[in-house]
């Protein structure tokens, strides 16, 4: 059988039986045992995102498991971390740049190929909602800066001081010295990025992030850049990143993990390769943290990244898990 119709026939196969009432009880491999080329068990649904960010993925899953899409799934469960002022890396809190602004990036991508994404988003806490409504409301893939923040007053987002106390008296003390040093999975930590399948094996991905802190005025990293941070094909599957995002840049890091996938390798060999493509181009440097996560068609998962550390949130059927992921450097 040719995979797309494979693809096509497991979707059909599956999406009347898997509802939230049986989840629980499903097995996926009975209603697609008479499918010869099929490894088994297809995992449908799934979400899991970047970091142990367990809230976000319960969130996801919510939707999910009530029937819900995957694109509702990811915007949804990375808005938690967004309105978390907790979390210093993205949407409300996030650490400010050098100038005490705090400016997010975020993009979103469906199982279409459709994708929206803001870059340097001032005062509006849910950036990859934004992020959805340029995907879906306009003509563009991305808005920047006073467009972008001014498209979201249109579209009735609120407008809302993004510092809070927390984060501008450690930018004030940062200022005493303004030396610019990423401490590996401390500060470039957290951004979110996540990858779900629905019900009927549609993928979606979301990534949000209020960037590096302390970074320059103006300065976007990987994670609003559709192939660099996220980047979702129905077929195949999706990839998204975390960490120092020029880096992620450089090698149009998702777009190539899933490029591998296509070409037969597993989630967690394409990040491995993703990963070893950028300590190929850095010989010298070792200072820095880049993850990456990666879920294929079937629902399978992997993830792979420099220093020890990095882990990914993952629920299914089968419950929450925090999975650590291998590392490139070996701790
Ligand atoms: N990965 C997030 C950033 O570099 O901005």
């Amino acid at each position: 059988m040719k995979r797309r119709n494979f693809l096509k026939n497991s979707t059909i196969g599956t999406a009347g039986l898997i509802t939230a009432p049986i989840l629980a009880s499903f097995d996926s491999t009975e209603s697609i045992n008479s499918l010869d080329n099929v490894d088994l068990p297809i995992q449908w649904p799934i979400a899991i995102c970047t970091w142990n960010f367990a809230n976000a993925t319960a969130k996801a899953w919510e939707v999910l498991s009530a029937g819900g899409n995957s694109l509702d799934a990811v915007e949804q469960g990375v808005m938690v971390e967004e309105a978390d002022v907790n979390n210093q890396t993205v949407g409300k809190g996030g650490r400010p740049d050098r100038d005490g602004h705090v400016t997010l990036d975020a993009c979103i991508m469906d199982k279409d190929g459709n994708c929206g994404a803001v870059i340097y988003l001032q005062n509006i806490t849910h950036a990859v909602s934004v992020a959805r409504r340029v995907m879906e409301e306009t003509p563009h893939v991305m808005l920047a800066g006073k467009g972008a923040e001014q498209f979201a007053y249109e579209k009735g987002f609120k407008k809302e001081d993004l510092l809070t106390d927390k984060s501008k008296a450690e930018w004030t003390t940062w200022k005493k010295t303004s030396q610019y040093k990423p401490v590996i999975n401390i500060e470039n930590h957290d951004t979110i990025g996540m990858l779900a399948i629905d019900k009927n094996g549609e993928i979606s991905g979301a990534c949000t992030t209020s960037g590096m802190a302390y970074k320059y005025g103006g300065r976007v990293g990987d994670s609003p850049i559709i192939g660099a941070g996220l980047f979702v094909d129905n077929e195949v599957g999706g990839a998204t990143a975390t960490g120092v995002g020029e880096e992620v840049v450089r090698t149009v890091g998702s777009f190539l993990i899933v490029e591998l996938m296509r070409q037969g390798k597993t989630p967690q060999e394409a990040c491995e390769e993703g990963v070893k493509r950028i300590m190929d181009k850095n010989k010298d440097r070792r200072d820095f943290q880049i993850g990456f996560i990666a879920i294929n068609k079937k629902g399978e998962t992997g993830s792979y990244c420099i220093h020890p550390g990095f882990s990914y949130s993952m629920y299914t059927k089968a419950g929450q898990v925090n999975k650590p992921s291998e590392s490139y450097i070996k701790p």
